[in-house]
């Protein structure tokens, strides 16, 4: 007989995932395959957080718009009238459809089905032929607005209109992304995202992991940003997110055939930058990977238990774009990039398969590990006090 997932007990478990590195185990594997657990995610982490959608660059004169989705609820983030950038959800509140799709600029934003007509900020102000319908307020019909915030060149909105910003609580996170002037860092559009059939955290632990790195990528293209190398700064307990750096055995190390950075190095790195990878993790949805001369940037999209979407672009200095080489050489680090992701996937989605098993381990960890335990203490926090709140809420 199926027994209740969410008890006291196996929220009490979790302590074991964030006592010292060296006694801890991971979460337990429900965590990451059960629907159950999933949409106790979705409550407490996903309606709660703050969730990246992309870049500011993407909206940069008033009427650009692009669309994202965050567990399944489609959203449009604009750049209005005023200059702000505005983010709400896209369903038209009329029969539901989406009132936009990809990317553009408009006046205003038009639902395709029955043309009601919605402002940049969302408001209704236009609904054909519904004069003869009852206590029809068009006030009372505008598109549910999501908090918006930028951090770095990225737009983050919150689902939760009270939710306390996000900023102040990446300090410890801007201090070490200072000389790599991340807002001011272009890029290309990201390709189209994909989809994948694994746990958001799968994705997000993988990113993570130092220790898998000159183990599952031996080769050349890896084993100049070799695992013992990595360090994992302690960071204040209230830190929106982290970081873990990984020394490289040259300065400027890129992982393309050459082992060296290719494009232009951001001006204002110490020689100590230039002799490490940078990894930031803003969970559930950014993850950072900076090199001397390129960061990519990971934003994940929770849909399920099972599955999420995934896109992933590429930002270089400003100027870098304007050199008739950009896009060969950018070519040279992609396709090195992609032979490396491609290891990393395989494993990610065999790795689901174990999660499913009766023999699925909460598994002991390295010291090259310690990002897990950073991404561990995020999440049991959360977790925790979510569990609080709905047996709070449940009927005795
Ligand atoms: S569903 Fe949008 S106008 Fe009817
Ligand atoms: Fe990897």
């Amino acid at each position: 007989m199926a027994r209740a997932l969410l008890t006291d007990a196996f929220f009490e478990s979790f302590s074991s995932s964030v006592i010292g590195l060296e006694e801890a185990e991971s979460l337990p594997p429900e965590c990451y395959v059960d629907e159950e657990f999933y949409r106790f995610e979705k409550e407490t982490l996903f309606f709660k957080e703050w969730l990246c959608v992309g870049r500011e660059s993407w909206v940069k004169q008033p009427g650009d718009y692009f669309t994202s989705r965050h567990v399944n609820e489609p959203l449009v983030i604009t750049r209005t009238k005023d200059g702000e950038i505005a983010a709400m959800s896209a369903v038209c509140q009329h029969r539901a459809m989406l009132v936009a799709e990809g990317r553009g600029r408009v006046q205003s934003l038009v639902c395709p089905y029955h043309h009601w007509v919605y402002s940049l900020t969302g408001k209704l102000v236009g609904a054909p032929a519904m004069e003869k319908t009852c206590n029809f307020q068009m006030a009372d019909h505008g598109l549910p607005r999501l908090k918006v915030e930028t951090w770095q060149g990225f737009i983050f909105v919150n689902f939760d209109l009270d939710a306390p910003p996000l900023k102040p609580r990446l300090t410890a996170v801007d201090t070490v992304l200072e000389h790599y002037g991340l807002g001011e860092l272009e890029g290309p559009p990201p390709p189209p995202a994909n989809r994948y059939n694994w746990n958001w955290k799968v994705m997000f632990e993988n990113n993570n992991d130092g220790y898998h790195a000159n183990k599952l990528h031996k080769g050349p293209l890896h084993d100049f940003v070799p695992s013992h190398l990595a360090t994992f700064p302690e960071l204040p307990a209230d830190t929106a997110g982290y970081y873990r750096t990984n020394g490289s055995l040259h300065a400027d190390a890129s992982f393309n055939p050459t082992t060296k950075a290719l494009l232009p190095i951001f001006p204002n790195l110490t020689m100590e930058e230039r002799q490490r990878v940078l990894f930031v993790n803003l969970p559930p949805s950014l993850s950072l990977v900076l090199n001397a001369d390129a960061v990519l940037y990971l934003i994940l999209q929770a849909e399920s238990a099972d599955w999420h979407t995934l896109e992933m672009g590429t930002l270089v200095a400003p100027g870098a774009m304007d050199d008739v080489m950009f896009e060969r050489l950018m070519k040279i680090n992609d396709d090195s990039v992609a032979e490396i992701v491609v290891q990393d996937l395989h494993v990610d989605s065999l790795v689901q398969q174990g999660l499913k098993s009766k023999f699925a381990p909460r598994g002991r960890y390295s010291w090259q590990e310690g990002a897990q335990r950073q991404f561990n203490l995020w999440l049991v926090e959360r977790y925790q006090k979510g569990w609080d709140t709905l047996k709070s809420s449940r009927p005795n």
